[in-house]
């Protein structure tokens, strides 16, 4: 039996210290799970921030059937034209310009001609940017993490239930192929009860967070890691653990405790930097964030969820993908990705025939398109694809408004308590309740998987 056998009100604890992230009540005023916004025929997108991330996201939106590339965004000029290079280049027209300031997206958001802004700006300017956009009449997607306080979750809540527009956290790691795999696998029951899961973000960032020219725009990381100490980019291995574990779905989030190590080297890389460059004098005056940072958290139904955080030790990249039922568990990084029934590893072979089993549609209709389009192995593109699929058949999105302000919520949550010697800090439920009866996420195409791609030479998917 699946996870139905625990009950809810036995797993809960008492909580001696712990405090809620946000003391205010909150009431749901329409539920955004499973939500249809009205089909629309052609996804007309402005795209905001085009730095490293944004312009591979105008690419891969190049390839998709029923999108236009209507509005480009950036505070710099050049790269707004660059991404205008790349529209000529794919045959695709012109798109409208905004630029030249830091509020030049206002207007974008402003302009009626659009049904989707794609924000993949620094982490600071998601929330402003979404609820700005969602208050102008467009489903609003960002960047990971959508939010960087509580205050900030909630009013992305509160401004998609007003609205009835999207807001969807871009959460790329959810369409990675093993996690996929694993989540309909935990899905038909193979691991049984879950039980545990782990995600990390580790992933050595040290020489591009201080890099002067071409990193970062403004070392806006280097600003985070400087001014905050706790998990602060919890949602890659979050994401696909929730999804796993029908988060806001079915169970919910109830606390959490967060330790983080002391920093070992961002401080004394930045008093050398200073020492020869007074560009980085700013950069040497306080603490940075400890190297490693442990978050546990604790579910309704009782189980367990361990994610990480180093951008900084030298270190193998990984996102851990940790799945532990009753039954069987799965575990990607190190590579290759595995699954245990026993006491050893399933061999090649075994392998094998669970991938012909368990692996869902999407993956078998666009997994090797887009491998072939890329980004991050293809995860990206399949993220995009769905989306823009979801949008025109008028179905649900796979991460909603709750995911967004839940997943985001580690960040801010985990800095409370390392802040308190690592107490435990109740977690908001973004969904008022209705996580009890919201459906888990859609792990078919049913009412979709109609959208093309824009490639002649390359066939899509059976
Ligand atoms: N999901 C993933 O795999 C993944 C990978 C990389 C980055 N990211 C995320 O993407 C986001 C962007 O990261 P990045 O590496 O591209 O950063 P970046 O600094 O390279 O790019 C940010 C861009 O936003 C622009 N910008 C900043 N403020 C602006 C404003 N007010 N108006 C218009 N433009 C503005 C900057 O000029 C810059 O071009 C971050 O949230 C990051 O965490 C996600």
């Amino acid at each position: 039996m699946l996870a139905t056998g625990l009950s809810v009100q036995a797993a809960n604890t008492n909580r001696e210290t712990s405090s809620s992230g946000s003391e205010e009540k909150h009431t749901q005023r329409f539920n955004m799970s499973g939500y249809a916004a009205p089909k629309l025929d052609k996804v007309r997108i402005g795209f905001v921030g085009l730095g490293q991330r944004g312009p591979g996201a105008v690419e891969r939106m190049s390839y998709i059937e029923g999108v236009e590339i209507v509005a480009l965004c950036d505070q710099y000029d050049d790269r707004v034209e660059k991404m205008q290079e790349l529209l000529e280049k794919q045959g695709l027209p012109k798109a409208k310009s905004y630029s030249g300031s830091k509020e030049a997206w206002k207007q974008m958001c402003e302009n009626p001609d659009i049904d989707l802004i794609y924000i993949t700006t620094p982490w600071s300017w998601h929330t402003p940017m979404a609820v700005y956009a969602m208050e102008h009449g467009k489903h609003a997607v960002s960047e990971v993490p959508a939010a960087k306080t509580i205050d900030e979750c909630w009013q992305l809540v509160e401004t998609s239930e007003r609205t009835k527009k999207h807001c969807m956290m871009l959460e790329n790691c959810c369409y990675d192929f093993f996690e996929l795999l694993t989540l309909n696998m935990a899905r038909q029951g193979f691991f049984g009860e879950i039980v545990h899961g782990e995600g990390a973000y580790i992933h050595n960032l040290r020489d591009l967070n201080f890099k002067k020219d071409g990193g970062y725009a403004e070392m806006w990381r280097l600003k985070e890691n400087q001014h905050r100490n706790g998990n602060l980019y919890p949602t890659h291995g979050l994401g696909p653990i929730c999804q796993v574990m029908n988060i806001n779905r079915g169970d919910q989030m109830e606390y959490l405790n967060s330790m983080s190590s002391i920093d070992f080297q961002m401080a004394e890389i930045a008093k050398e930097l200073a020492a020869k460059d007074s560009f980085f004098t700013e950069f040497a005056t306080s603490p940075y964030r400890g190297n490693m940072n442990t978050t546990s958290i604790r579910t309704a139904k009782g189980r367990t969820i361990m994610v990480q955080h180093d951008v900084t030790s030298q270190r193998v990249y990984s996102r851990i993908h940790l799945v532990s039922g009753t039954k069987g568990m799965a575990s990607k990084y190190p590579e290759p990705a595995r699954i245990a029934t026993a006491h050893e590893w399933l061999n090649d072979e075994e392998m094998k025939k669970l991938e012909e089993q368990y692996t869902p549609e999407i993956v078998k209709k666009i997994g090797e398109m887009a491998k072939k389009i890329g980004g991050h192995g293809g995860m990206d593109f399949m993220m995009d694809w769905r989306l823009i699929d979801c949008l025109r058949n008028g179905l649900p999105l796979d991460q909603n408004v709750y995911d967004a302000a839940l997943w985001s919520s580690i960040a801010p949550l985990s800095e409370k308590s390392v802040a308190n010697r690592s107490n435990s800090v109740d977690v908001p439920d973004f969904t008022c309740g209705s996580w009890k009866t919201n459906a888990p996420v859609e792990l078919t195409l049913k009412g979709g998987g109609t959208t093309g791609v824009r490639v002649s030479n390359i066939p899509i998917g059976e």
